[in-house]
């Protein structure tokens, strides 16, 4: 398979990238990435060399590069987006640009050049806040963040081209993913690094929200399984069906650096923070595919990666990057905590 992986600089995207290469030897890529502050061409260094991986620079809103790019191979995965809430919140603009009109452009050269398959990679934000149970495939998607319902409307247009022109896409609704090379700005990276370095944990209201973490390994495989084993027309939940809350995971990283309880620092909550995700992914494994990692192990993995690769994210926690975090974080109003 000749694969156009989009966003493939990025966290969960340089994983699948690294993964098809070294499972599927007779496969080529060609990553299309903006290379925004999330993106990162050192997260592909282990395959600079390798003629089978051609990166290009650029935009998927650009219909031109899109189109030229597209009609040099067989299938678009697309995990370009922006990806972090809290910057949603703050700037939802751009999230509408790539995570809505971005599928478009891609959809639209897909079609042009009659590929047969096309995987959209989603997440299980879409369904929003739930409060009981673990959502289906079928149900409602009820997004409750700029990002959230830029996913979803990205979803949208994929439905009404599923619907409008028999177009063969594939959704993968994928669950909080963490591990090695994720940008510091999410909980699990951001926790682990800032302790390593004994600075404050902050933790969002009463920390008892809860995600369903899996690690990015298995999220890869999953989307893998989909690709290849999916039926184009689906869309497919992909959880490790473990509910973590936010003072758990920064418990567990304090223990495993060796760290006091002391770094955890409440701050005031995130506007409209959904307090559950959670999927059920049967649908999925019905295909053959299973989560490996519990999160015992692969957190034990992913604090021992960061301890080991201080160069890869010292210089990401920059000017810019602090910005955003003194922006970002308030402390908590009196009486509240
Ligand atoms: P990320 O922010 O680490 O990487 C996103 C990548 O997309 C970066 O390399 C960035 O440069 C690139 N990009 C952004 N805008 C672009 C544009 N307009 N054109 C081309 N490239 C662009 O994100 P991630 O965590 O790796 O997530 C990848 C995908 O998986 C996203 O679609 C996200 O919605 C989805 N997802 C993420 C999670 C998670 O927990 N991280 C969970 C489920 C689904
Ligand atoms: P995050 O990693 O941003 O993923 P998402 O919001 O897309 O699920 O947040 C995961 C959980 O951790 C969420 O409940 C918010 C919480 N959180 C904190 O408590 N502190 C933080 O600094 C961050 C980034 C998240």
């Amino acid at each position: 398979m000749k694969l156009m992986v989009t966003g493939g600089a990025g966290f969960i995207g340089s994983e699948f990238v690294r993964m098809t290469l070294a499972e599927h030897p007779e496969d080529s890529v060609v990553v299309l990435d903006k290379l925004t502050y999330a993106g990162n061409v050192s997260n592909l260094a282990a395959y600079a060399q390798d003629p089978r991986l051609r990166l290009v620079k650029g935009d998927i809103c650009d219909a031109e590069t899109v189109t030229a790019l597209a009609g040099t191979c067989d299938v678009i995965v697309n995990f370009a987006a922006e990806s972090h809430v809290d910057r949603s919140l703050e700037a939802p603009g751009q999230f509408i640009q790539t995570d809505v009109y971005g599928v478009y452009v891609l959809m639209e050269a897909a079609r042009s050049r009659k590929h047969e398959r096309f995987l959209h990679v989603s997440t299980d934000e879409v369904y929003g806040d739930v409060s009981e149970g673990r959502c289906r495939e079928t149900d409602r998607l009820q997004p409750r963040s700029p990002y959230s319902a830029s996913k979803a409307g990205g979803e949208m247009l994929v439905g009404a081209y599923r619907a409008s022109y028999g177009f063969p896409a594939i959704v993968t609704r994928g669950a909080n993913t963490y591990g090695w090379f994720q940008y510091p700005e999410k909980i699990i990276p951001l926790f682990i690094t800032n302790a390593i370095d004994n600075e404050p944990l902050p933790i969002y209201g009463d920390g008892l929200a809860v995600r369903d973490y899996i690690l990015v390994d298995d999220h890869c495989r999953a989307i893998d399984t989909a690709l290849r084993r999916g039926q184009v027309g689906e869309d497919y939940n992909i959880g490790a069906g473990g509910e973590i809350d936010g003072q758990t995971v920064a418990d567990t990283i304090l223990a495993l650096l060796g760290k006091p309880a002391s770094l955890k620092q409440a701050v005031a909550d995130r506007a409209g923070h959904d307090r559950r995700y959670a999927v059920d992914s049967t649908k999925l494994r019905a295909l053959g595919w299973t989560p490996r990692a519990p999160f015992s192990e692969g957190i034990e993995r992913t604090v021992r990666w960061y301890v080991e690769h201080p160069e890869w994210w010292r210089r990401l926690k920059n000017g810019d990057f602090w910005a955003f975090y003194q922006r970002n974080y308030k402390p908590l109003s009196p009486g509240s905590g």
